[in-house]
Formats: C-alpha cells, structure tokens, sequence
C-alpha cells in the first residue's frame, strides 16, 4: 500500500512546531492513568511518534522500554537528540518505517500506544494491522478525530472531505474498535487546550512569520492559507468535533 507524499514545505512547518498534531502532555498523563495495569518492564510501541512529545512523557511515565517508529526521518533525529541528552537509550530507540508494514514479530508489545497518526493508513485498518503485534492482555492507545455531535454543519464536513477524511460519529468508532475484536476499556476526549496551546498557536504564529518569507510563492502560500484555515474551523466548529482516545485490550 502506498500512502501519500506531502511536499517539502509541509515538513519543514512541521519540523518547527513542539509536535506535529493536536495532543497534551497533560492528556497523555490522563488517558496514562486509564490503563488498568501496564508491567514494569513494558515494551512500548509508539507509532507515528513525530519529533517525540508523547514518547517523552511515555518514558516519563513508566520504567519500560519504547521503540518510537517515524516514516520521516528528520523528526526521529529530534528524539534520538533528546535520547542522547537524557541518558535514555537503554529504554528508547527510533526506527523509520511505515505505519502499514511494521517491522516487528508478532506478540511483541505490552502497549501500543499512537497519538494523532492512526488516520494516516485509517482507523480500522490501523487497528486490524497493529492488534498482533500486541501480547494477548496487552493494551492500545490511539487518538482520533471524530464527531462528537450528531449533523456536523455543511461547511465542516466538506472542509474534513477536501482534507481527504471523512469523520464518523465517536459511537461508530466504537462500533469499529469491536469490530477488530480489541475490548473497549476507556475513551478520553482530547480537551480544548490540546488543539490551541500545542497546536493551532504554534502553528499560526510560524505561518504569519513563514508568510513574510514564502507569502509569494503560490504552492507554499497556499499551504500556509490551509492551515490558518484548518485553525478557522476548529475555533467556528469545536463543539462538533475533537480527537477522541481509545484505550483497548488485547483479550
Ligand atoms: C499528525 S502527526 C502526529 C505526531 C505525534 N504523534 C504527535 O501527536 O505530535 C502524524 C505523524 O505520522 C507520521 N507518518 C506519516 N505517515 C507515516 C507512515 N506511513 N508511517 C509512519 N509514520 C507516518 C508523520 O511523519 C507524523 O510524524
């Protein structure tokens, strides 16, 4: 399967930004303290990991051991900086990899664990590939977007469609997580301050800087247009959607 490219430019305003997708350290913490039991020595799949901001807090958080897997290499460099600074790689390593082709043995994980990056090869399918990596009793965490309100208005849904998603109610997505047979143990929703103080903040402060640089050329113009839009549409349209977590059990 191949997934899609995205240009230069789109990486190099990621690069810049404390993570990569609407998320909290403090969410992190919370939807942490879901988990019924997690061993002491867990083995730790952080998938999508991005320049690291949940694998930090995740290497907070337990005594185990993470492999935090990218396709994009430049944002492993920045974990494997602050592994080098912190004295961590006994317990994190990075590997660039694809999400839909991971290369581990099957059973190997007490945790899976993906903020923001499952809807890249799609939320079931994500699911589906991942679950037998896991142990048996071991536990899943992934984030993402969903309705959280029934009749999304006009305007919003077709934003998410020409992004190229298409959100379904937060109770389909339960409906998808008995599908792959994984048990529900917990949902958390991602609070507002995720999307701003990490994400739509950072992010707009560096588009009004990369306009006064890049604001001529076309291409780039218009990707900065995109994501002073995407802002738009969650300060208009919050109540009606929002990342949710799942907290799943391999039983
Ligand atoms: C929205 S970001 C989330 C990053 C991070 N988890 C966070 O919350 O800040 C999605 C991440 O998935 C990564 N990604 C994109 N396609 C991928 C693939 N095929 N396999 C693995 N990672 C991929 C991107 O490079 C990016 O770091």
């Amino acid at each position: 399967m191949s997934l899609p490219q995205l240009p230069p430019f789109f990486y190099q305003i990621f690069e810049s930004l404390p993570r990569q997708g609407p998320g909290s350290s403090e969410a992190t913490r919370k939807v942490w303290s879901l988990l019924p039991s997690v061993p002491r020595d867990a083995k730790i799949l952080d998938v999508g990991c991005g320049s690291g901001t949940q694998t930090r807090d995740l290497a907070a958080l337990t005594t185990g051991t993470i492999t935090a897997v990218d396709i994009h290499q430049p944002f492993l460099d920045k974990v494997d900086a602050w592994v080098r600074k912190a004295g961590m790689a006994h317990r994190v390593k990075t590997i660039c990899a694809s999400m839909d082709a991971l290369p581990f043995d099957k059973g190997s994980f007490d945790l899976i664990w993906s903020e923001g990056a499952i809807f890249i090869v799609g939320f079931e399918k994500g699911l589906n590939l991942w679950k037998p990596l896991l142990k048996k009793g071991g536990y899943m965490v992934v984030s993402d977007a969903d309705w959280f309100e029934p009749n999304p208005p006009e305007e919003l849904r077709k934003w998410w469609e020409s992004e190229g998603y298409i959100p379904v109610p937060e109770e389909e997505m339960k409906e998808r997580v008995k599908r792959t047979g994984l048990r529900l143990v917990a949902t958390y929703r991602l609070p507002e301050a995720g999307w701003w103080d990490n994400y739509h903040v950072p992010m707009l402060a560096l588009t009004a800087e990369l306009r006064k640089i890049h604001g001529k050329d076309p291409g780039n113009a218009a990707l900065l247009d995109a994501f002073e839009h995407e802002a738009d549409m969650y300060r208009k349209y919050k109540r009606w959607y929002g990342y949710t977590f799942f907290v799943m059990q391999k039983v």
